[in-house]
């Protein structure tokens, strides 16, 4: 049976960030203790209730990408066992499916997305501008529709409770250095191919997908916190993708679509989602887990 966690308690560590999603631990010899908790974040704002296992789930896929993608750039896990660093008296139960140690890199401060479909916010400042951030794209592209190749479309990390927002590649050299800022771009895109092609032949389409990069003691690059999951991305069935609509997913766009239904302004606090809402999210990202890399839960 999944566990459910809202919050970490894990007396004696040092904790240094609760995240929207995570609680952050420091660990000696420079590295993290990373807890993926159950709860859900839907446009930058914590739900009331938490998705029964979600952290777990969210945790498993994040490692299964990352052992997949090693050859394309490292990440951040240590491979350090968990039972080494959870201290006594905690039910290793409740942690060993959703916490991980990490390297303690240095952030890149920006949002690494890749998108190979116009969606979301892209969607929207195409319709706007005809442009994505600051790259024009043909005229007459519909909603939903496939890009003639995938873009790189950084935006802020935004503070908490702010919106994160597209700028420029210009804008990414400007705050991190033009060498930093080809290699993000390009570790970003290769992920994002290497994973939509792995998806599609598992019948999903990766629709866009959003990684975070630090970077070490020696300056190398890793990919670091959580990769390609519904968290992170979009997912969409295969089948049933149609131009002109916002497809049915595998990720919380189904929360997402809630919440605009009922034409939710988007300020805290979040409503409560109804319980068939709360399973249904549950069940898709077990389906997620599933189908990409063959795990369950049991
Ligand atoms: N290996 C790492 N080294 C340093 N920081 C990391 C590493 N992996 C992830 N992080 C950071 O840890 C945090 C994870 O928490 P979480 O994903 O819940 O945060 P968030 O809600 O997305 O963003 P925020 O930090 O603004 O609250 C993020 O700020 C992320 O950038
Ligand atoms: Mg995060």
């Amino acid at each position: 049976m999944p566990t459910t966690l809202s919050q970490s308690d894990l007396p004696g560590l040092d904790l240094i960030h609760r995240g929207k999603v995570r609680d952050v631990y420091a660990l000696p010899g420079n590295r993290l203790l990373m807890v993926a908790t159950d709860r859900l974040s839907a446009f930058d704002v914590v739900l009331p209730d938490p998705i029964p296992g979600k952290g777990e789930m969210l945790t498993q896929i994040s490692n299964f990408w990352f052992g997949k993608t090693g050859h394309i750039l490292p990440n951040h896990l240590t491979g350090d066992d968990l039972a080494s660093v959870l201290p006594a008296g905690v039910d290793p139960a409740l942690y060993e499916k959703r916490a991980v140690v990490t390297k303690r890199l240095k952030p890149v401060p920006v949002e690494a997305i890749a998108r190979g479909y116009l969606i979301g916010s892209g969607w929207k400042d195409y319709q706007a501008t005809g442009a994505l951030c600051g790259i024009t794209l043909p005229p007459g592209l519909r909603q939903a529709e496939k890009l003639p190749e995938p873009i790189f479309t950084p935006s802020t990390k935004a503070a908490v409770g702010d919106h994160d927002e597209n700028v420029s590649f210009d804008a990414v050299v400007a705050a991190v250095g033009v060498e930093l800022a080809n290699a993000v771009r390009q570790a970003t895109l290769d992920i994002y191919r290497f994973a939509a092609a792995y998806a599609a032949e598992r019948g999903i389409i990766v629709a866009d997908t959003k990684l975070e990069f630090g970077t070490d003691e020696n300056g190398v690059l890793h990919v670091m916190d959580e990769m390609l999951t519904p968290d992170s991305s979009r997912f969409w069935p295969a089948e049933g993708y149609e131009v002109g609509i916002s497809p049915p997913s595998y990720d919380k766009q189904f929360v997402r679509d809630y919440l605009e239904r009922i034409g939710w302004n988007k300020q805290p606090p979040a409503p409560k989602v109804p319980a068939d809402v709360i399973q249904g999210t549950a069940d898709k990202y077990a389906e997620a887990l599933d189908k990409l890399a063959g795990l369950r839960l049991s």
